[in-house]
């Protein structure tokens, strides 16, 4: 501190705003939507009627929610032209920044700041990227593995539809499992919001200059892709891959994490805020248990994550930390018992945490907060004159 400013590396103890949505006790390991807890919800509610819970402010009633299904429906048509973009990028292109283009694509539809004072524009703004999003994480997925775009079946739910895009097989019938669609439908409910995480705090940051809504998400979609973020779940299912070509000697691989010498870190352990448990891998711990139980899935790599899962919860090293397994550490596991790529979990994350990032973008606008723009201590040269190059 200058005695003016003071600087918080991580802002670990600063607060960006005051909010409504979200509510953390890292101590307690409470998680509360617009004070439901995250437990009654992801047992209780499906995705879509937690996204307008975030988002407007309370559960909706049967008639809210039935127009809140038809109107995204209705805008579950991506421009054709879109697939041009698609099509541009090579196979190889990482899917977080294929997403992440096709955003700002759609900003070029939606340019303008919604004008957040109006509910129906704000509504419409909310329904057209909840209806469109989905179809461009599938699309994503379905350049990726070189399939055929699907265009989905409205007479299906919102995460059964997401499903289907994804995993229909264009010269068979496809089979829609009650397992894995209650387990996604958690999944996303889980991440759709978390206070003012890295990625949330950017699109509040972004959203703060009256960018658009769109442009915004595009930030925050840029934000989750690191492997201390969103990326985790990536990182985790990269971190267990190398184990098992290692021999799958977890032993090995704790003594490493524990190493100060070591930069390497034990992925999907540990949270900025939760400091005993995240109550979201409570939550999936048992979901991913069901989907791996369920469908019979045999893989080494799932086992090397139980065997680590119980040496890091036995370990003091980590017990002392508090450095428990974190929602990625499962979600990861859910995600590859699924069949989807590793590199394509960050967008799933992306498409749980939309609904946060809207109901959080809102909340910043209609509370009219000032632009972000913190100051610094300067700590460089003190002025001296320039010198001509040929005099350097
Ligand atoms: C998410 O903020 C959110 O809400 C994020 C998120 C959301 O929903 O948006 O919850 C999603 O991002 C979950 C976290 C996903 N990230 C990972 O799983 C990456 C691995 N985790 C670590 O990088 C770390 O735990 C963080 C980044 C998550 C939290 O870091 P902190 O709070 O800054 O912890 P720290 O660096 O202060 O570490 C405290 C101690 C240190 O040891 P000592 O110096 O005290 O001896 O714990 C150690 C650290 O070295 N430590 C770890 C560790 N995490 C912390 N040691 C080994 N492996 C780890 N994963």
């Amino acid at each position: 501190t200058n005695g003016v400013i003071t600087i918080d590396p991580g802002f670990k103890n600063t607060g960006s705003c005051e909010s409504a949505i979200t509510f953390l006790d890292g101590e307690k390991g409470i998680l509360r939507y617009r004070g439901y807890s995250i437990e009654e919800l992801a047992e209780k509610a499906d995705f879509l009627e937690v996204a307008y819970l975030l988002i407007f402010g309370h559960l909706p009633t049967k008639e809210q929610n039935d127009k809140f299904h038809d109107d995204i429906k209705a805008q579950s048509i991506v421009d054709e032209d879109i697939k041009k973009i698609i099509e541009a990028f090579p196979k190889s292109a990482h899917p977080m920044g294929v997403i992440s283009s096709l955003t700002s694509a759609l900003t070029a539809f939606n340019p303008s700041s919604v004008n957040v004072n109006s509910e129906e524009d704000m509504y419409k703004s909310v329904v057209k990227i909840l209806g469109k999003f989905p179809v461009l994480v599938a699309w994503t997925y379905r350049r990726k593995v070189g399939l055929p775009l699907d265009y989905g079946d409205n007479s299906l739910g919102y995460v059964e539809n997401i499903l289907k895009m994804m995993f229909s097989q264009p010269n068979a019938c496809y089979v829609q499992s009650e397992i894995l669609i209650n387990a996604l439908d958690k999944l996303l409910i889980l991440h759709a919001d978390h206070e003012q995480n890295c990625s949330t705090s950017t699109v509040r940051v972004v959203g703060s200059s009256h960018a658009g809504l769109f442009a915004s998400i595009s930030a925050g979609i840029s934000a989750l892709w690191g492997p201390l973020h969103g990326g985790a779940n990536q990182a985790v299912l990269e971190m267990l891959e190398s184990i098992k070509l290692d021999g799958g000697d977890t032993k090995k691989y704790m003594l490493k994490a524990k190493d100060k010498n070591d930069p390497f870190r034990l992925m999907g352990f540990g949270h900025r805020v939760y400091k005993n448990f995240d109550p979201r891998a409570r939550i999936i711990k048992k979901a991913a248990d069901e989907v791996l139980g369920n469908l019979g899935i045999q893989d080494p790599i799932l086992d090397i994550a139980k065997g680590l899962e119980k040496e890091a919860l036995e370990d003091s090293y980590f017990v002392d930390r508090k450095l428990y397994p974190n929602v990625d550490f499962y979600s990861g596991i859910i995600y590859r018992g699924m069949g989807i790529p590793t590199d394509m979990f960050t967008v799933m994350f992306a498409l749980g945490r939309l609904p946060g990032w809207i109901a959080q973008w809102r909340e910043m606008r209609l509370k009219k907060e000032p632009i972000g723009r913190p100051r610094q201590i300067y700590i460089g040269e003190t002025e001296r004159k320039f010198v001509p190059v040929e005099n350097r």
